[in-house]
């Protein structure tokens, strides 16, 4: 039935790509988004409007190393206006703040718009960059002060100002929450600090609350108690899972959030990726892992998602980044 659908966010364009070393050139991003939506993804996360002095400067640009050096996520506004916009697809991007905010919006009001002819009617229509932005915050001080240079109360203050504007302009908003299992910085979380801070996401407006575990070190054990305690105060399907997989426990823990009832899980492409603010912290789970975990279950993904085609990205962008496959699906499908 319904129930069983899961909708996969591919954050590997965001989350993958802004902690890899080898900054791609938009075109590279470009296709990649075009490749991914081509293959079924339905909601894609495009990229950031983030301050480029937070995320981490790279030395140089290997493949244009006459460029002087930026940063991962510079180039999302180009690459927003060049992407292809599929109907029904969302392209959400990283917004940290109200100047995040502001940038994304003078992009969206300067855009002469991709004009997309509906191959069932005459008339072009015109869809603009994006219709959603994602918010984030976290469960403790510490990872919130290296991630975004406040505390977790006073982010959660700056957020409901951007959410309110975001949503005044017609944007959908969704929520993250860092460090829902351990922090890098404090330790073990409390759950119910979870819990609290995903309730306040959702008052302020965001449609959905990702609940991330940053560092990878969640098991479906703790990622099951978590879960227990904030659907105690939050509707299940307001929930995202986000895990990344430092310990290999990546699948594991999604297919323990979809038992908990979960029906959204967030993914990279060959799983891509770390964060700049978690030291150690490898990739999200695999996009790759996650459709071949679920195939033949009783769980369908929202649309067909061609697997062989994902596959092939994830070879594809790994190649570029000069980065070993991180998908163990991936790596399996094409020895095959
Ligand atoms: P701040 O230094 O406190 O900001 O940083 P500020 O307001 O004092 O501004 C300092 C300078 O940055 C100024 O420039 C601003 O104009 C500029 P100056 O006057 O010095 O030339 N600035 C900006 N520029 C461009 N875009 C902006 C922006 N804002 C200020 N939006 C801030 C505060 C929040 C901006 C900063 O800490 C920041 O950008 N942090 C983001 C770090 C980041 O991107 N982290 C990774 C994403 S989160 C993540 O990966 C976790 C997730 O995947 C879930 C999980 O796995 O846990 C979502
Ligand atoms: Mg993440």
């Amino acid at each position: 039935s319904d129930s069983n659908v899961v909708n996969i966010v591919e954050v590997g364009p965001r989350d993958g790509l802004q902690n890899e070393k080898r900054i791609v050139p938009p075109d590279v991003k470009v296709e990649l988004i075009n490749r991914l939506g081509r293959a079924g993804m339905k909601i894609i996360e495009s990229g950031s409007f983030v301050s480029p002095k937070w995320v981490p400067q790279h030395g140089y640009d290997d493949l244009q190393p006459t460029k002087p050096p930026s940063t991962q996520m510079a180039g999302t506004p180009e690459v927003l206006t060049r992407m292809e916009k599929l109907p029904g697809v969302h392209y959400p991007v990283l917004v940290p703040n109200l100047k995040g905010l502001e940038n994304l919006l003078e992009l969206l009001s300067n855009t002469v718009y991709n004009t997309l002819t509906d191959p069932s009617s005459s008339k072009p229509t015109t869809i603009p960059p994006t219709d959603e932005i994602a918010i984030f915050t976290s469960t403790t001080d510490a990872f919130s002060l290296a991630n975004t240079n406040c505390t977790v109360s006073e982010s959660l203050d700056r957020l409901a100002i951007v959410t309110q504007k975001a949503r005044e302009k017609g944007l959908r908003v969704r929520g993250y929450v860092s460090v829902v299992i351990t922090c890098p910085y404090s330790g073990k979380v409390d759950n119910k600090q979870v819990r609290d801070v995903s309730k306040k996401l959702l008052e302020m407006g965001c449609y959905e609350v990702s609940l991330g575990d940053t560092t990878g070190m969640g098991t479906p054990a703790s990622v099951g108690d978590m879960l227990d305690v904030v659907m105690g105060a939050v509707p299940v399907e307001k929930l995202a899972g986000h895990f990344h997989d430092t310990f290999g426990m990546g699948v594991a823990n999604a297919l323990q959030a979809l038992d908990a009832g979960v029906r959204t899980l967030d993914s990279s492409i060959g799983g891509l990726g770390g964060c700049p603010y978690s030291p150690g912290a490898s990739g999200n789970v695999a996009t790759e892992d996650i459709l071949y975990a679920i195939q033949g279950s009783k769980y369908k993904t929202n649309g067909e998602v061609d697997l062989d085609e994902m596959v092939r990205i994830g070879w594809w962008i790994s190649e570029k980044l000069g980065r070993e496959n991180a998908s163990r699906a991936g790596k399996a499908i094409k020895a095959r």
